[in-house]
C-alpha cells in the first residue's frame, strides 16, 4: 500500500495561533504515526501581525503562488492589540480565503465532558453545522468614506449578493444536510427589512432546493433565529446563512456548546483549485498569550475537518475520539471548568491515539 504524503502550510499567525498550531500539529504527526498510512509534511510560515509592524504586510507579494504548493493551511488566528482589527482581518485571513474558498463550515456539538450554559441541554440535544458564506456579502470590501473628519462625514459599507454566489453556497449547503442523518436544512435570511439582496437569497434558495426533494428545508428571519437556538437546539441541524449573520450566529453556537475554545471552522474551496484554510473559530486571544492556558480543543478539531478534507477519515476519527475521550475524562482547560494547560491537553490526547 501506498503512503499518502501531504504538504499543509503552518501559519500559526498571533496571540495563540502559534500555541494551538503546535499543539494540532503534533496531534496530527502522533496520528500518522500511529496509523502508518500518510504523512503530513508542514511548512511553517512567519506571516503575522509582527511580520506587517516589520515589513508593512501581512503576506508576501507571491503569496497565492506560495500556498498554492500546498495541500491544506492550517491557520491559528490574526490580531495584534496594537493593530486596528480590520487591517489584520483583511491584510492575512481575508487575503487568503476571498474569494476562493466560499464556504466556510461551522460544526458545533456539545463534547462529553463539557456542559451548555443553557439549562436542560444534554450532549446530542445540540449537533448543528452552519454553513457560511465566505466571499461575499457584507464583507465583500465594498464602500468608502468621504468629507473625511468633518461632521458631515460618509462610511458605507455595501452588501453584494450575486445569484452566482448565493446559488453555489446554496448547493453546498444542501449537499451537506443530504449527507448528515437528518437532512434537515434551516436557512437564515433577513428578507423582511432588507428587500432587494435577501428577497434574492430567497429566491434562489427555493431555486435550489428543487434539486434536492429529499431535503427538509426551513427559513428563519436572523433575529428570531437567535432564539429558536437558544430555546430549540434540537430543532436545527444544517443552517445556512450570508457572511454576517452566520459569523454572529456561529459565534452564539460556540458559547451555548459550550466554550468558543473547542469550535472548528473549515474554510473550503469546493472547486480544489486553492487549498482550502483550517482554522479554530477562535482569535488570538492576547488575555492569555504566552500563558500555557489556551484550550487545543478547536484547534484539534480543526486538524480532524483538515483530515478529512485530504481523505484521511480514519485519522480524523482517531483524532476525534481521542479529544473527546480525554474531556470525558476531565483533562480540561479552564474555560471548560478544568485545571489543565495547553500541554496536559495536548499529551493527553497524544498519549490516547497512541493507545487506541
Ligand atoms: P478571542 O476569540 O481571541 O477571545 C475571546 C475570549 O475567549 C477571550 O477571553 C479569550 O481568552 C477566550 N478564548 C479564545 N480562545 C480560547 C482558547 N482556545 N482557550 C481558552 N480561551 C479562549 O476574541 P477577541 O478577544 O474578540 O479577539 C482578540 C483578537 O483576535 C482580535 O484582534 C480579533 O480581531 C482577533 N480575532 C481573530 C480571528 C481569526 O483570526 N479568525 C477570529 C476572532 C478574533
Ligand atoms: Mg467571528
Amino acid at each position: 500500500e501506498r503512503k499518502s504524503l501531504y504538504k499543509v502550510a503552518q501559519l500559526g499567525g498571533d496571540g495563540i495561533g502559534p500555541e494551538v498550531i503546535d499543539a494540532g500539529v503534533q496531534v496530527i504527526h502522533a496520528a500518522a504515526k500511529k496509523l502508518g498510512t500518510f504523512s503530513v509534511d508542514f511548512n511553517e510560515l512567519d506571516w503575522s501581525s509582527d511580520r506587517y509592524k516589520k515589513t508593512g504586510s501581512y503576506v508576501p507579494d507571491d503569496y497565492i503562488e506560495v500556498l498554492k504548493k500546498h495541500d491544506a493551511i492550517f491557520f491559528g488566528a490574526v490580531g495584534a492589540p496594537d493593530v486596528p482589527d480590520h487591517i489584520s482581518l483583511w491584510g492575512l485571513r481575508l487575503a487568503i480565503c476571498q474569494p476562493h474558498m466560499y464556504a466556510n463550515v461551522r460544526r458545533t456539538r456539545i463534547l462529553p465532558g463539557t456542559e451548555s450554559p443553557l439549562r436542560n441541554c444534554q450532549p446530542g440535544d445540540l449537533d448543528w453545522c452552519i454553513v457560511r458564506e465566505n466571499s461575499e456579502g457584507e464583507y465583500a470590501g465594498h464602500g468608502g468614506r468621504s468629507h473625511r473628519g468633518l461632521e458631515h462625514e460618509v462610511g458605507t459599507e455595501v452588501t453584494i449578493f450575486t445569484r452566482t454566489g448565493i446559488r453555489r453556497i446554496a448547493r453546498y449547503a444542501f449537499q451537506l444536510a443530504q449527507s448528515r442523518p437528518r437532512k434537515l436544512l434551516t436557512y437564515v435570511t433577513k428578507s423582511n427589512a432588507m428587500r432587494n439582496g435577501m428577497v434574492l437569497w430567497d429566491e434562489v434558495i427555493n431555486e435550489v432546493a428543487k434539486e434536492f426533494p429529499d431535503v427538509t428545508m426551513d427559513h428563519m428571519l436572523v433575529d428570531a433565529m437567535t432564539v429558536r437556538m437558544t430555546l430549540h437546539p434540537k430543532s436545527l441541524d444544517t443552517i445556512l446563512a450570508t457572511n454576517l449573520h452566520a459569523d454572529i450566529l456561529s459565534d452564539l453556537a460556540a458559547a451555548l456548546a459550550g466554550s468558543i475554545g473547542v469550535a472548528p471552522t473549515a474554510n473550503i474551496d469546493p472547486s480544489r483549485t486553492m487549498p482550502s484554510m483550517f482554522e479554530p473559530i477562535h482569535g488570538s486571544a492576547f488575555d492569555i498569550t504566552g500563558m500555557g492556558l489556551a484550550n487545543p480543543v478547536a484547534t484539534f478539531w480543526t486538524a480532524c475537518e483538515m483530515l478529512d478534507w485530504l481523505g484521511e477519515h480514519e485519522a480524523a476519527k482517531l483524532i476525534m475520539a481521542a479529544t473527546e475521550q480525554t474531556c470525558r475524562d476531565g483533562v480540561k482547560t479552564k474555560d471548560l471548568g478544568g485545571s489543565a494547560g495547553t500541554k496536559e491537553v495536548t499529551d493527553a490526547v497524544i498519549q490516547r491515539i497512541m493507545a487506541a
